[in-house]
């Protein structure tokens, strides 16, 4: 499951509207796709016109073009302990995310309500780096295109698994209702292998009803790296459109 959503116009907006929301001095997250990546390319332009910024990547792909675009690199334990700078904010994808009514889970429904979130990550199998940094950024900035809004997620749900415990966790996943499927390489033949050398299953509940339950069911599951659900976790959504961009906050 690669990425997928609408106009690269309507990506790029919105892109270059989180970076432009980005301040001197800020340690910023990078994220991982095609609209983290228009936003990476902005926040380099600005960089090259005087911006003072460090970026902490979330994948091989988002630091290999920040690095391209002149943008000064930390590693994530570089920004993050007790005499780090911290990150700042953090700018980065979704493959969908809840506006409106979202169900039951009370975190996720007043989320959903404001229209940041919860969101389904993971199209490109970088979610567990995604969350450690945008889990630990001061704000978290959300990109996307109109085509990632939902009423209710039900796209797949990632989850980033040890190899060994492929199995284990596929039983898990079907005993908790979900149908899990090995995401397959498209240049390689056999599993696609995540930067953490994980494999990815693509887990399929229908419409997740209570967002926050089954992130904490997955997450307490032996074998789990990580899941894509993040709940609870984005401060704003800039959704581009074909002529602007709409910004939601929390
Ligand atoms: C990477 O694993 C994902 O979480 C991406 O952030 C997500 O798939 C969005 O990608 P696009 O911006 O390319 O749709």
């Amino acid at each position: 499951m690669k990425t997928s959503g609408g106009s690269d116009a309507a990506k790029r907006r919105a892109g270059e509207s989180a970076a432009e929301a980005v301040a001197d001095g800020e340690v910023v997250g990078l994220g991982t796709g095609s609209t983290a990546a228009h936003a990476i390319r902005r926040l380099g332009d600005r960089v090259g016109s005087g911006l003072d910024i460090r970026g902490v990547a979330t994948s091989f792909a988002s630091r290999e073009l920040a690095a391209d675009r002149g943008i000064p690199l930390l590693d994530l334990d570089e920004a993050v302990g007790p005499d780090a700078p911290g990150i700042d904010v953090a700018i980065d994808g979704a493959d969908q995310v809840a506006v409106g009514a979202a169900g039951s889970d009370k975190t996720a429904s007043d989320e959903a309500a404001a229209g940041v979130g919860p969101l389904i990550k993971g199209g490109g199998a970088a979610h567990a780096r995604e969350k450690l940094v945008d889990a630990a950024a001061g704000r978290f900035l959300v990109v996307a295109d109109p085509s990632k809004e939902v009423p209710v997620l039900d796209r797949s749900v990632p989850v980033e698994v040890l190899p060994a415990g492929r199995s284990a966790v596929a039983e898990a996943v079907r005993a908790a209702g979900g149908e899990p499927t090995l995401r397959r390489a498209e240049r390689k033949d056999g599993p696609v292998v995540t930067d953490n050398g994980n494999l990815v299953l693509d887990c399929a509940f229908g419409e997740i009803d209570d967002p926050g339950a089954l992130a904490t069911a997955l997450s307490t599951t032996p074998g789990v790296v990580e899941h894509g659900l993040f709940v609870g976790l984005a401060d704003e959504v800039h959704v581009g459109t074909e002529t602007d961009v709409r910004v939601a906050r929390r």
